[in-house]
């Protein structure tokens, strides 16, 4: 078979050797990042011009003056562009990357203009001097119950947005025990260290008239959407991504900076334009956590079995683009139950457009049945982990098909070990530790594992017995490109001193996002796929020179299984009695999540999403006025995340595991479940210290006065 760079063959790479797997291998790249060698878009080509965009300040209008006279006059300026001069893009119908072609206004922030300088501060003063005036119209900027009527065509990740078996009414008025109860999840942004940052490089008559250094989770996936946009072909736009300083899903999807960069660079051509965007601008224009509001039913026999499980989701999206977060999907399939309904609604709202943030749809979800579950088991009088023990399913309890592998009551027994769950108190408020009421919450969790299509890898054979290994890979601060070198010496079967890797750019082999918890192991399978193909093209020693590339394929096995990682979350919380300070004391995560290819980079990934979860829980809340219809608490002083005197023994371990139907190397994505189920762990043990159940997050002090 002819092997051409476009059409590689793609298999399913048979299970790898570990030997570098499961080392503590340090950071490839920490010395780099730790003594600022490393490059981040930004910093690149210091001869740039600097853009700094301008916001529009109605939520919804036209606009109906744009003077960018003063703007031009001030020294510095070179540029001023907005919907009457930028360039034509050759398709619109993405209402949130179509920016400066029209003269309607979807939301408050939206983009309206963008300044190009030859100083960062002319730039900025240049983008206060654009006056913009504009003809508002009537808009809808708040999440109301009763305005979120609308079916998604679909919810994120795909799934379909109602489910329905048997008769959840019927089985709700028979149940021994229920809980019906309304939870709700604020709106959340991420905040990445690093800004979004695009430079972006136009020249036309090149090969690849567009070259973007970018602050992406995916090289491929921004060439991929943006190319079409300015009438080039994906192979025309080289994206270059070495370094990331983390995203959480905001970098997961292209959004409407790096179509202005391009704007902005298409204007000047042969120059560059760096637009970094501002930590507030962040809040409008780099996506976000919808807010969530869940109606939970639970119905069970007096032994604590779910009989009936509900799980309507009230949420929102833009008017300008949908996103329906899959916040009802954890529902279906977490535990048993024959009766079983969940459906999203949406209100289309005037407002910026949501996209992506750590494990979208299970946070949320779980947060709502997890504290719903708990609800159960004190209506039943069951303890809170033998309820879940009780519930769990041999099979997925909606689709019928097997697991992969289902260890989630191994979870929840080594971790209540680890923990010291045994002796709780069985009812609540029964523990005063001088002003501080202490008590203990658990909650499950879960994360689909994906192995995404279309990965592709190529090996080169070196002198010495080297090799360099090519995937178009994003390493954001994962340690994806230590873990990947480490696959990639075992499916070799040689050191990992012997591999070269390169990763972060369109010129190597196509690679998706790093999302969905699916990059290691999606990258890592065609990686062993082409460690494979080399092989089989050049024997067991090619000689240098030697090359194949190779696409990786799922196991076909992946179809018939219920495909998810479990674990189990275990808080510890002390709430002062006089000012309802609640401080989380102990967390602990235990896991099953397949082999653990680094166990150090493994344990920061679950540290950072249990700490994430805790973030959620007690701090994160985007304010938004609906007045207005903007987030207010757009900065790092007014939207708090955890700090480290807020994060005090966190604790993780996993079950030893192998899961040969995931991916070759024996492992799963590990990147979101730490922050599924946290939050819920956290409000559960606040009920089991106070008595007072909080079912809106954050959980703040105010609700224990
Ligand atoms: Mo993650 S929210 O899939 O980047």
């Amino acid at each position: 078979m002819s092997t051409t760079q476009d059409q590689p063959p793609t298999r399913t790479a048979r299970p790898i050797q570990a030997r570098e797997m499961g080392r503590p291998v340090v950071r490839r790249d920490g010395r780099a990042k730790v003594t600022g060698t490393a490059t981040y878009a930004a910093e690149h080509r210091q001869d740039a011009l600097h853009a700094v965009v301008v916001q529009s300040t109605i939520a919804r209008g036209r606009i109906t003056a744009l003077v960018s006279a003063q703007a031009l006059a001030h020294p510095g300026v070179v540029a001023v562009l907005d919907h009457t001069n930028a360039g034509r893009l050759a398709d619109t119908s993405d209402r949130e990357l179509a920016v400066l072609q029209d003269d309607r206004v979807g939301f408050r922030g939206q983009v309206v203009a963008v300044v190009l300088a030859e100083t960062l501060e002319a730039a900025r003063e240049g983008a206060a001097l654009v006056k913009v005036s504009y003809a508002a119209e009537q808009h809808r900027a708040e999440l109301r119950e009763q305005d979120a009527t609308d079916t998604p065509e679909k919810v994120n990740a795909g799934y379909p947005t109602d489910t329905d078996q048997g008769d959840v009414d019927r089985a709700m008025a028979e149940a021994a025990v229920t809980v019906e109860q309304t939870y709700s999840t604020p709106y959340l942004h991420n905040n990445p260290m690093e800004p979004h940052a695009t430079l972006a490089l136009w020249d036309e008559g090149a090969e690849q008239p567009l070259v973007l250094h970018d602050s992406t989770q995916g090289v491929h996936p921004v060439a991929k959407t943006i190319a079409p946009l300015f009438g080039l072909e994906p192979a025309q736009v080289q994206v270059l991504a070495p370094y990331v300083g983390g995203g959480f899903g905001s970098k997961g999807l292209p959004h409407c900076h790096e179509v202005v960069a391009t704007l902005a660079a298409q204007a000047v051509p042969g120059r560059a334009v760096k637009l970094v965007l501002t930590r507030q601008q962040l809040f409008a224009l780099a996506g976000y956590r919808t807010a969530t509001i869940s109606r939970m039913r639970l119905g069970a026999d007096a032994e604590g079995r779910l009989t009936a499980v509900g799980h309507e989701v009230l949420e929102q999206t833009s008017a300008i683009k949908e996103f329906a977060e899959q916040t009802a999907t954890i529902s279906r399939m977490m535990y048993a139950g024959e009766h079983r309904r969940t459906s999203h609604r949406l209100a289309r709202l005037d407002v910026a457009v949501p996209s992506w943030m750590r494990a979208p749809g299970e946070m949320p979800g779980a947060h709502a049945l997890e504290v719903a579950m708990d609800e159960l088991a004190v209506a039943a009088g069951i303890d809170p982990v033998e309820l879940r023990v009780r519930n769990d399913q041999p099979e997925h309890p909606e689709e019928g098909t097997p697991w992969n592998h289902r260890r989630l009551v191994d979870c929840l027994h080594r971790g209540a070990a680890s923990f010291g769950w045994g002796g709780r108190a069985a009812e609540p408020r029964a523990t005063l530790d001088g002003d501080w009421w202490v008590g203990t919450g658990v909650a499950s969790a879960t994360y689909p594992t994906y192995v995404m299509p279309g990965n592709q890898a190529r090996v080169v054979a070196l002198e010495d017995g080297r090799f360099r290994v090519e995937v178009g890979a994003v390493d954001i601060g994962t340690g994806a490109s230590t873990v990947l070198a480490q696959i990639a010496a075992d499916a070799l079967d040689v050191p990992m001193t012997c591999v070269d890797l390169a990763i972060g750019s369109t010129d190597l082999p196509r690679a998706t996002v790093a999302g969905g918890s699916a990059g290691t192991s999606s990258w890592g399978g065609a990686i062993a796929a082409a460690a494979e193909q080399l092989r089989e093209d050049h024997g067991e020693h090619p000689s240098p020179g030697a090359e194949s590339t190779a696409g990786g394929q799922a196991d076909p096995r992946q179809q018939d299984h219920a495909m998810h990682s479990f674990g189990a979350v275990f808080a510890e919380v002390r709430v002062h009695r006089w000012t309802g300070e609640l401080r989380v004391a102990r967390l602990h995560g235990a896991y099953s999540v397949g082999r653990i290819v680094n166990p150090v980079l493994a344990r920061s990934q679950f540290l950072g999403a249990l700490t994430m979860g805790l973030s959620s829980a007690l701090f994160e809340a985007s304010v938004r006025d609906p007045r207005f219809g903007h987030v207010v608490t757009q900065d790092l002083a007014s939207y708090h995340v955890a700090s480290h005197a807020d994060v005090r023994d966190l604790s993780v371990e996993w079950v030893d595991e192998e899961d040969t139907i995931a991916t070759p190397m024996g492992s799963r994505g590990i990147g979101e479940i730490g922050i599924v189920g946290t939050s819920a762990a956290i409000a559960n043990a606040a009920h089991h210290a106070t008595g007072v159940r909080v079912r809106s997050l954050p959980v703040t002090a105010d609700r224990f006065l």
